[in-house]
């Protein structure tokens, strides 16, 4: 080969879609999610039969594929037939009946939604999806603040399949009896996967993203392997993305070893999701304090807190910690937000 020949030229890049790198693409395929995937056809099955499905609590680590093997499976149905309505809402962002239901009427194409109060987006909604049979998707549910949503769901709408996720399993577990009783849900757990699989996943997006035999082997290696260590493949999809436009920017025709080591630096500084151990010492103090007393409020915490900072900074502080999903700000008791400690996040 001469000295030239690796080179990439200005018209052309290691990328063939480099969407397939965004953490919502949904691909084609979803391995090693196959056994779930199933388990939620299954509880929407009875809906073709024109009866009620079964309703489904999912819960499980930060980046293992629910969310992606959930809309993976609404796709399918979409595709299979009209006479099921099927619903998706990020409580993330959605975190209010009010503001889940005026998501839903956008997704039904009902735009009236201008002055209606929340009872009576309920009854528009229910009017709409009566018609045939849904499935909802609450996706974080543990963020929802009022939970009557999920009582007005199951009694208003008829036949149905209510699949809602979570991080931890105690969100079922603490659930308001009556609320409990009325979804009467199954549960399934998303456990992490193995090294083999998270080198797979990444095997197969990288496949969708790049130019073939661009990626070299030890890089789809290291890559896999920081993302089982973090337990989450997002690390990984961000590691392939940015191991590839460092290597365009060097004009390269191959992904190396090299690159990724530049990505993984990248990532250690800029990663958004950071662990326990890079916080300072006065948010893992705050976050002990937490841990002991998940259920009070910020100013309960804070009368606690034997640090000397102000109100302020404990809330600034909590907020991160929130934000980070070491922590969730809930619901308000006493013009102050409760906290809860989200076990398995702040220790994975
Ligand atoms: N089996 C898989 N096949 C292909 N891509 C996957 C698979 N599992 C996870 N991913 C990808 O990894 C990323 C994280 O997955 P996903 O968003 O489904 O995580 P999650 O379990 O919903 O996490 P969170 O609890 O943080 O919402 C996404 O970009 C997703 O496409
Ligand atoms: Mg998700």
């Amino acid at each position: 080969m001469g000295l030239f020949d690796d080179i990439l030229h200005n018209d052309e890049s290691l990328f063939i879609n480099e969407q397939a790198l965004d953490y919502d693409y949904v691909p084609k395929k979803i391995p090693h999610r196959e056994n779930q995937q199933h388990y939620i056809a299954d509880v929407i099955k009875p809906l073709f039969q024109k009866k009620s499905g079964r309703n489904l609590f999912i819960f499980g680590a930060p980046g293992i594929g629910k969310t992606v093997a959930i809309k993976h499976v609404l796709r399918e149905l979409e595709e299979k037939t009209e006479e099921i309505i099927t619903v998706y809402v990020n409580c993330w962002k959605k975190d209010t009946s009010y503001k889940i239901l005026i998501d839903i009427c956008g997704q039904l194409n009902y735009k009236w939604v201008h002055n209606k109060r929340t009872d009576e987006l309920m009854k528009i909604v229910s009017e709409i999806i009566n018609k045939k049979s849904v499935v909802v998707v609450l996706d974080e549910v543990d963020r929802v603040k009022d939970l009557d949503i999920l009582y007005n769901f199951s009694e208003d709408f008829y036949k149905k399949c209510i699949l809602m996720i979570a991080n931890d399993h105690d969100w079922i577990v603490n659930l308001d009896s009556r609320i409990k009783s009325r979804l009467n849900s199954d549960v399934l757990e998303f456990k992490a996967y193995n090294y083999d699989e998270t080198l797979d996943i990444l095997k197969h997006r990288a496949g969708y993203a790049f130019v073939p035999d661009s990626v070299e082997r030890e890089v789809l290696e290291l890559v896999a392997s920081k993302a089982f260590d973090n337990g989450d493949v997002r690390t990984g999809i961000f590691l392939l993305r940015e191991s590839g436009n460092i290597a365009e920017m060097k004009a390269s025709r191959k992904i190396s070893v090299e690159h990724c080591e530049k990505a993984i630096e990248k990532m250690d500084s800029s990663f958004k999701i950071k662990k326990v151990e890079d916080f300072g010492d006065e948010e893992r103090k705050i976050l002990d304090l937490i841990k002991e007393n998940s259920g009070l409020t910020i100013k309960e915490l804070f009368g606690l807190y034997p640090g000397s900072v102000s109100y302020r900074t404990f809330h600034r502080k909590l907020e991160e910690l929130d934000k980070n999903k070491m922590i969730s700000l809930g619901e308000m008791r006493e013009k102050s937000k409760i906290v809860n400690y989200n076990k398995k996040l702040s220790e994975f």
